[in-house]
């Protein structure tokens, strides 16, 4: 496990895309692990900037997201599909029909999600995860619980995420209440797995996730039996542990 902290947000936010980018350089054909929210916004800002200025090539890259809400479309503004198309998908060289996203609308959504693990094993695994964290621990939305759910699944989300998301809907009522996200088995089988976490909100996560007992309740903290992680932190992310690398 390896922890490396800055500055700030956009800071770790380039770290990360550095190691995204030297994982794509290495191998062209890299199975990437993609998240959504505003962690890893920088990241994506950095990945188009180093694509736009031709340093970096997606068309051989394939991406497996890691969740999606239930119940609303595609073309939702708030929807992740919506999201990656924007942030990332559109301004860079990825090809559409190498890009997955949970389907959050399909009519059995317990065989879609089978399918969408089957789909990560059948293209070889997924070489880099990247991952934000959520403020309750979460990772993808893998929500506080008694275990660790192994496989993609449709989860009812906490109410501390549902507050968290509030700010991109335009009312509590409108965030849906369910999402379908990929399982704690699915991410630590990535082969590397890169945690950005920002802000002080996250500094509690961070600090059970990496120096308290490796436990369901806070989700994130399995990552440290992962053989190849990295938590690429802010100050303010960092503000809370009691020891520093
Ligand atoms: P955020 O979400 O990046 O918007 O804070 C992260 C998460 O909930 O996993």
């Amino acid at each position: 496990m390896q922890i490396h902290i800055f500055r700030d947000a956009q800071l770790a936010g380039r770290a990360a895309a550095t190691l995204i980018a030297a994982q794509l350089l290495r191998k062209p054909d890299s199975i990437l692990g993609l998240a959504t929210g505003s962690t890893p916004i920088p990241a994506y800002e950095t990945l188009i900037d180093m694509h736009q200025t031709g340093m970096l090539d997606f068309s051989q890259a394939v991406s497996f997201n890691l969740d999606e809400y239930v119940g609303i479309s595609p073309e939702h503004p708030c929807s992740y599909h919506h999201f990656m198309q924007e942030q990332l998908f559109a301004q860079v060289n990825i090809r559409p029909e190498n890009v997955h996203i949970p389907d959050g609308n399909a009519p059995d959504l317990t065989a879609a999600a089978k399918a969408y693990d089957a789909a990560i094993l059948q293209a070889g695994g997924i070489d880099l995860q990247l991952l934000g964290i959520g403020r309750n621990g979460h990772i993808g939305f893998n929500e506080p619980g008694e275990h660790f759910v192994y496989g993609c699944h449709k989860v009812a989300l906490s109410q501390s995420t549902i507050q968290a998301n509030r700010r991109f809907f335009e009312t509590e009522a409108d965030v849906p209440r369910y999402a379908v996200s990929l399982g704690i088995g699915s991410i630590m089988q990535a082969r590397q797995v890169l945690l950005v976490a920002t802000g002080s909100d996250k500094a509690e996560a961070v600090r059970r996730a990496l120096e308290e007992d490796v436990s369901p309740q806070w989700q994130a903290s399995i990552l440290r039996t992962h053989p190849d992680v990295v938590f690429l932190l802010d100050e303010a992310a960092a503000g809370k542990l009691r020891h520093r690398p």
